[in-house]
């Protein structure tokens, strides 16, 4: 099946106050109609490969072809091919939705015709049609992030790139989108996305590449990535933070694994999980500790992120410390850092 992105030996260093190597030699390949999830913790190069894939920014040295195409040497060719949603929504607030769509059509060199009816079909699409007048400064954060995805759309890209798509949305958006998303997969488009939700790659992604400090540290389908880990991974609750710590102690004792202790649970990997399971309640009772809960599970390919990178992913350490201060720092961070795609190099 041929490709339709190559990425060869991509390095890119920012330079300034402090130097950042965001890119180190990483390589992957995507066949075309197939989705490619880009996982990795916070600062590990996800987006500045999607920049210079997407033309927005050059590479210090390596290659990357989308659709056989150099994205340095054929820029104005490639930007005609792709379609990009980028981490931060590239769109205008005064404007209202279907402005900013027939904006992007503008942007793109197609008919008034053509975009008329293609604004008015994607508005349908995304759920959007009765909003599609309003200026986007009335939007919820799940509208702007569809009326960005809608915008990618637009003109029809054979290939799209999709930056932390469902970053912020609650679940019932988060799954239209997955179906959105599929549904244009099934049609040939071919997807990258960058994601930190391993739920989000399980789903959507037939390969995967996981990122750190800007090397690909591991590529494979989910399955393959999960069945590498190999082992059970044992779960144990338990009612105060004291008993977790102790509890951490005792999970040492029944393997080569190092046990992780977050909040009230405390977890290793093993080998054998029946017996480790036996001999864990066993050592347990001897310490006087009673769990709340005792589990025995297969690995979730956030296991595997957390073996891969020593994270756990922001969805889980969300879900396992909600006190909102992640969700705070991400707030915080998008305002820093959003990026100006509208008025870059990208049109
Ligand atoms: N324009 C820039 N100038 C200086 N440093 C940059 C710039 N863009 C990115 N970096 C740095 O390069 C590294 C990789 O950043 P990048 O945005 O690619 O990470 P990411 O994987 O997308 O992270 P996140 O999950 O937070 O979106 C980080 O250390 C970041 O601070
Ligand atoms: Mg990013």
């Amino acid at each position: 099946m041929p490709y339709a992105i190559e990425v060869d030996n991509l390095s890119k260093t920012f330079t300034g106050k402090r130097e950042v190597r965001a890119l180190d030699g990483v390589s992957f390949t995507v066949e075309e109609g197939t989705v490619f999830g880009l996982l990795g913790p916070n600062g590990s190069g996800k987006t500045t490969a999607v920049r210079i894939l997407t033309t927005i920014l050059r590479p210090d040295s390596g290659t990357a072809r989308v659709l056989g195409h150099d994205v340095v040497k054929k820029g104005g060719l490639v930007r005609s091919l792709i379609g990009l949603a980028g981490q931060y929504a590239a769109v205008d607030e005064n404007l209202t939705g279907r402005e900013n769509l027939v904006m992007v059509g503008n942007l793109n060199h197609l008919s008034r015709s053509y975009v008329g009816g293609r604004a008015n079909d994607l508005l349908e699409q995304f759920n959007l049609a009765d909003a599609g007048d309003r200026p986007l400064k009335t939007y919820s954060g799940g509208m702007r992030r569809r009326l960005d995805l809608a915008a990618a759309l637009v003109a029809r890209p054979t290939v799209l790139f999709l930056d932390e798509p469902t970053t912020g949305l609650d679940p019932q958006s988060r799954n239209d989108l997955w179906e959105v998303i599929e549904s244009l997969v099934g049609g040939g488009t071919t997807v990258l996305l960058t994601t930190q939700y391993l739920e989000e790659a399980d789903r959507l992604a037939n390969t995967l590449a996981v990122l750190d400090h800007g090397h690909v540290i591991a590529e494979g389908t989910p399955a393959t990535m999960k069945a590498d880990l190999g082992a059970t991974v044992l779960e144990v609750g338990l009612p105060n933070l004291e008993d977790a710590r102790r509890t951490g102690a005792v999970l040492d004792t029944l393997g080569p694994h190092s046990s992780i202790v977050n909040g009230t649970f405390a977890e290793v990997t093993v080998d054998n999980g029946p017996e480790a399971a036996m001999l864990g309640l066993r050592a347990l009772d001897r310490e006087g500790i009673v769990p709340t809960a005792f589990t025995l599970r297969e690995p979730s390919l956030d296991d595997v992120f957390l073996s891969l990178t020593g994270h756990r992913t922001v969805e889980e350490a969300e879900k396992q410390q909600d006190d909102g201060t992640t969700r705070r720092r991400r707030r915080v961070r998008a305002a820093e850092e959003a990026l100006p795609i509208a008025t870059g190099e990208f049109s």
